[in-house]
């Protein structure tokens, strides 16, 4: 038997790896890139074998990854969904060829929860609150008569962050009639979609405009260039506040140019992995695993900046 053995080859013996098949929604932004580095080294750290797909923000790309995913018979397939809706069918196919889906970063509107195993992200609407409620304690920038007068850089039209960032502001300043928000546009999370919109909305509505909300960084960073163009003082003469915690922000907070920056997290590569791996294994996960996260605004920026890992 020993000599049997000895003489075949170590892969007869070795276990499987597992294959996860992710589709990721593009790299329009800073946080984007961040998860994808995540999720490409856990997978190299845990010796999983990743076929990745980049869907250029384009749900038609996810749909044809996951399909190819399915032809391929991967272990699981994972995907960080462009929007919310337009999956069932796709998810159908997944389940019937009994391969386990799980999202990451961004949930799915579909009929039945059962064609996906799992949601890892954050609470979108969590981070939309905490940043109006940190306008609302420290909304310093206000119109003659006492107004704040918001502009909103919405993401991508129809996707869980820009619906759910959009609901929890208003949420929140909905308690205090004197908030207003008198532009709203996406900017589709990037940095030139951002500094276009900022013109767009400085050109119509001028030094009226007190506050920018912006649901990603990214699309402040490109706004504050818009501002700075235009001859204000973005962080002083427009108070900036924004989503993602990326470096870029710290380092615009640092310089005086951005005034706080809600977190939310990138990092879901290791428990993408595990997850993964648990599911294969057929042990129970949660439903809904949601990532924890803080706020932070410029004074403290400096401090932080070298704990910073995206
Ligand atoms: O889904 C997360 C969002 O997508 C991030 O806030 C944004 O930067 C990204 O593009």
């Amino acid at each position: 038997v020993l000599a049997a053995c000895a003489a075949s080859p170590l892969t007869a013996f070795a276990a499987k790896p597992l294959v996860i098949g992710f589709s990721q929604v593009g790299a329009e932004s800073e946080w984007r890139t961040a998860n994808t580095v995540s999720i490409k080294d856990a997978a190299k750290k845990a010796g999983v074998t990743l076929k990745f797909a980049d869907a250029q923000q384009k749900q038609e790309n996810q749909v044809k990854a996951i399909r190819s995913f399915i032809a391929q018979k991967v272990d699981v397939i994972a995907f960080s969904p462009v929007v919310e809706s337009g999956w069932d069918t796709v998810l159908r196919e997944a389940k019937a060829a009994k391969i386990p889906v799980i999202l990451t970063d961004r949930a799915v509107s579909v009929t039945d929860d059962s064609l996906y195993v799992t949601f890892i992200g954050s609470d979108f609407v969590e981070e939309g609150r905490r940043a109006g409620k940190w306008l609302l304690e420290h909304a310093k920038n206000t119109a003659p008569d006492g107004t704040v007068n918001i502009v909103e850089l919405q993401g991508t039209v129809g996707s869980a962050p820009a619906i759910d960032r959009k609901k929890g502001f208003e949420d929140v300043i909905a308690a205090n009639p004197k908030f207003k928000v008198i532009r709203s546009q996406t900017g589709d999370f990037t940095r030139a979609k951002g500094k276009e919109v900022m013109e767009a909305f400085l050109k119509a509505e001028g030094k009226k405009i007190n506050v920018l909300y912006a649901h990603n960084d990214d699309m402040a960073i490109g706004a504050i260039q818009a501002i700075e163009e235009a001859g204000l003082k973005p962080g002083v003469d427009i108070t900036i506040v924004s989503i993602d915690g990326v470096k870029g922000a710290f380092e615009a907070m640092i310089a005086g140019k951005l005034n706080v920056t809600v977190e939310c997290s990138p990092l879901l590569g290791p428990q993408l992995m595990q997850i993964a791996a648990d599911v294969v294994a057929a042990k129970p996960v949660p439903k809904r695993i949601t990532t924890q996260e803080g706020v932070f605004p410029a004074e403290i920026a400096a401090r932080e900046f070298p704990n910073r890992k995206y």
